[in-house]
């Protein structure tokens, strides 16, 4: 028997219990007679206290052994540590195995690169850090499961050998040996199939799913990832798929983030663009203008300009003041409002009426950590742009009392996009999104596509789809697919969609991603086991690699 306990789990209550641990050693401390050693398992460690007579053998750290001991309560207690008020006096050290002498050590921030970590992942993983992560990965993907299994939604799979489809990144190959120079490839993303599930009459599916992309790697991205992958049918809009997907980042972010959170905001992407020059703004940190009509200002002010500006999370912010950020707006004759959450509606002479502006304040989703600026002024052309990148910078680079996650969904997307380097349209989303008009049907078109940002990050994708064949074939036209191409790659789907093809829509979240922001990490590396670096490359097995001639020959690409 190799344990009676694991090493997470004595405690005072096991006084004077015989018992049988093994594990790793974390670290030996040698006195005179006797020496400490903490045992490390999966579960914790352990205080041992072992007399130098039972010491048979050399031990190093990171060598396996068995004890067999009594507990003891320690003089000096570790309350930081489950097991920190007792030790287990061993009576008997049995050397299960040996180990080399390690890379680096295993602690929190262990003084080594990301490159030694990544090659020798099997010990970074026996590192707390990275074991919690995996340990919190497999938690929430199982409540995950759980919460679409409690929906009614059933989890499928689809194939991961398969035919090349246009999602705008590139596929990774697979040769076929039977079948000399034709290949399949990895999915991108279950996209195609979860529409022909939809065909088949499958009411709501989920899956957690591996997808593959040969893209350029950042911090946020991986060449294959997990991804929750749903469709449900008879869905036209997207309200059906952010009341199930706000349910579950709601639940989600309450229980591993500890935040309640107010709304989803919902910003146009032609909004985002404007106010925030991005289609992933990070709320957490960026002003941004708000339109206050100027007819709910008292008549008193009649002759100012009116600009306003939310500061979003800013009462979470610890070293920016108010005054910092009035100091940087360099108007002359100016007269400043500010207002927080409390004292938004409390009377005051800049309104007509307080109600007014407690409508449009709650349109905007104003919530308990933000203020609202609203600046009176008489100067005619004022260049906002300026104050605004000063106050971006200011609130970039503070810090927070309280780090808080701010979800929006980007909508009105358009169709198309225009690339001039290829002078060529392609799809903003993919091209089974559909139109948000489907009788205008024309490159400036918008779509029914929304995607789900978090502080910035992309989390999901998704959109309502086509249901007819003559419109998709009409956008595989307009992305100028030649009539081969679609035979060849879509045939079997616009044959499928002439089937009575219910209307249905979906999304594919990045798993990874997500739990990513709900941990505060930053790296997705440290969330996935056996992760590729920067360069695609996975630097432990040395792959890519070459492939032994013989089986290049076999498979038709040598000759
Ligand atoms: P999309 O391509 O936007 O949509 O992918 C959905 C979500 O998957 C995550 N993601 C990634 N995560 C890590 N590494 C990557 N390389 C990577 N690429 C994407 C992102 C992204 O939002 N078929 C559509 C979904 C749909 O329309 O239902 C799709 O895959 O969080």
């Amino acid at each position: 028997m190799y344990r009676t306990h694991n090493c997470g789990e004595l405690n005072i209550k096991y006084i004077n219990k015989k018992v049988i641990l093994s594990g790793w050693v974390q670290n030996i401390r040698k006195f005179s007679k006797y020496y400490f050693i903490d045992l490390r398992d999966f579960y914790g460690i352990t205080q041992l206290f072992i007399n130098k007579k039972y010491i048979l053998f050399k031990i190093n750290n990171e060598f396996i052994i068995k004890v067999k001991g009594i507990v003891n309560e320690r003089i000096k207690k570790n309350l930081l540590l489950s097991t920190g008020e007792i030790e287990v006096k061993v009576k008997k050290i049995t050397l299960i195995n040996k180990s080399k002498i390690l890379p680096f050590n295993i602690e929190n921030n262990p003084k080594v690169s990301k490159k030694i970590r990544l090659k020798y992942r099997y010990l970074d993983i026996r590192r707390e850090e990275i074991k919690n992560n995996f340990i919190i990965k497999s938690t929430i993907i199982n409540k995950i499961r759980f919460f679409f299994l409690k929906n009614n939604f059933i989890e499928l799979e689809t194939p991961l050998l398969v035919k090349s489809t246009p999602e705008g990144a590139r596929e990774f190959i697979i040769p076929s040996r039977n079948y000399k120079g034709l290949f399949y490839s990895l999915p991108q993303s279950p996209q195609i199939f979860k529409q022909l599930l939809m065909i088949g009459g499958i009411d709501k599916y989920f899956q957690i799913v591996k997808c593959f992309r040969d893209e350029d790697l950042r911090k946020d991205r991986q060449p294959e990832f997990l991804q929750l992958d749903i469709e449900m049918s008879f869905i036209n809009k997207s309200k059906y798929i952010f009341n199930i997907i706000e349910k579950l980042i709601k639940y989600l972010i309450k229980k591993f983030y500890n935040q309640n959170i107010i709304n989803f905001k919902i910003i146009k992407y032609n909004k985002a663009i404007k106010y925030y020059n991005t289609d992933k703004p990070d709320l957490t940190n960026k002003i941004y203008k708000i339109k206050i009509n100027k007819n709910i200002i008292n008549k008193k002010y009649n002759n100012y300009n009116i600009l306003s500006f939310i500061l979003p999370n800013f009462l979470n912010i610890k070293n920016v003041k108010i005054k910092d950020i009035i100091n940087i707006i360099k108007i002359k004759n100016k007269k400043i409002f500010i207002f927080d959450n409390n004292n938004l509606f409390k009377n005051n002479n800049l309104f007509k009426n307080n109600n007014i502006i407690k409508n449009i304040i709650e349109k905007k989703f104003f919530s308990e950590y933000d203020i609202l600026i609203i600046l009176l002024h008489k100067n005619n052309n004022i260049n906002c742009n300026k104050f605004f990148n000063k106050i971006n910078k200011l609130l970039f680079n503070s810090k927070y009392k309280k780090n808080i996650l701010i979800p929006i969904w980007i909508i009105d997307y358009p169709l198309f996009k225009y690339d001039i380097n290829n002078k060529k349209y392609y799809s903003f989303h993919h091209p089974f999104t559909s139109p948000k008009k489907i009788n205008k049907l024309s490159y400036k078109s918008l779509s029914k596509a929304y995607d789900l940002i978090i502080n910035g990050i992309e989390i999901g994708s998704g959109s309502i789809r086509i249901n007819n064949k003559k419109l998709q074939e009409k956008i595989f036209y307009l992305l100028n697919f030649n009539i081969n191409d679609i035979n060849h790659n879509f045939e079997f789907f616009l044959n499928a969609l002439e089937y009575g093809t219910p209307p249905h829509g979906g999304i594919g979240i990045g798993i990874d991603r997500l739990i990513l922001l709900l941990l505060n990490k930053q790296d997705i590396k440290d969330i996935i086991p056996f992760p590729k670096n920067y360069y695609n490359k996975d630097i432990m097995l040395n792959s890519p690699s070459k492939i032994n001639e013989e089986i290049l020959f076999k498979l038709g690409l040598k000759i």
